[in-house]
């Protein structure tokens, strides 16, 4: 089975009222994508609502978090599951390196990412689970120790009865976020296969040839299409550039 092509713009804390409308109108005004593309964008949740009411139909609108709570209630600052699920909101990004570095405050482990991730799934939402290693780790040697025996692992103790179809997963090697140092097709494509390999042992091997795993780490287009070529990247997670006028051709690129 082909697997469609997922590309995701994590537009992260960035924008004012006037450039969201304008990167709307961009994306809007962007053509036809390619029929095997599936597109998704994560605006601040401040913007969630005028994204939804004017984005083209067919990107989808995501959150770039979600609480560990299904249901609403004391939780300052959260958004939870069931209320992203009420609003319309198809989509939430889980584990991203940046909430897993923290902010000043205690980052987010894996065991309570993969809380999220089911939560998220159990109320009917698609989640984008990230995962990737910081530069110390792929210098010791550590990339797939890491990937797969704590990041993966911690998704599979939680999420065993899981409807994987809804999952996707983001390898997004922290070295090459912002950066501008793009993992190389043959280092992407080692971690992407691996992770394949690692679900169909533990998960079973239909639900590793349907799942979507999509690279993240200064992807442009200059670097897209041949990003897209190797057979286990099925998409990006792009930052930076899912802010420029540039996404439209990452989109397009993998056609
Ligand atoms: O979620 C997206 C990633 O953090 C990649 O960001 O494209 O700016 O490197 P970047």
């Amino acid at each position: 089975m082909a697997r469609k092509f997922l590309i995701g713009g994590n537009w992260k804390c960035n924008g004012t009222r006037e450039n969201v409308a304008a990167l709307v109108e961009v994306l809007n005004e962007g053509g036809e994508f390619p029929d095997n593309a599936e597109v998704v964008v994560a605006p601040p949740s401040i913007f969630l609502q005028t994204v939804k009411d004017t984005i083209r139909p067919d990107i989808k609108v995501s959150t770039q978090n979600v609480g560990k709570n299904v249901r609403p209630g004391a939780y300052t600052g959260e958004l939870c599951a069931s209320m992203i699920k009420d609003f319309g909101v198809e989509w939430v990004i889980t584990g991203h390196s940046e909430r897993r570095v923290g902010f000043g405050c205690a980052g987010e482990s894996s065991d309570l990412i993969a809380e999220k991730s089911k939560v998220a799934l159990d109320c009917g939402l698609n989640v984008i689970m990230c995962i990737g290693e910081s530069l110390a780790v792929r210098e010791a040697n550590q990339t797939l120790e890491l990937v797969l025996e704590d990041h993966m692992a911690a998704f599979l103790k939680t999420l065993e009865e899981a409807d994987w179809s809804r999952v996707v997963v983001a390898y997004e090697p922290v070295w090459a976020i912002g950066t501008g140092v793009t993992a190389s097709p043959a280092q992407a494509q080692e971690v992407h296969s691996a992770i394949r390999a690692w679900v169909g042992e533990k998960v079973s091997p239909a639900v590793a040839e349907s799942l979507r795993i999509i690279y993240g780490g200064s992807v442009k287009s200059s670097n897209a299409a041949e990003l897209a070529t190797c057979p286990d990247i099925d998409g990006f997670l792009v930052g930076g550039a899912s802010l420029k006028p540039d996404f439209v051709d990452i989109i397009k690129a993998v056609e």
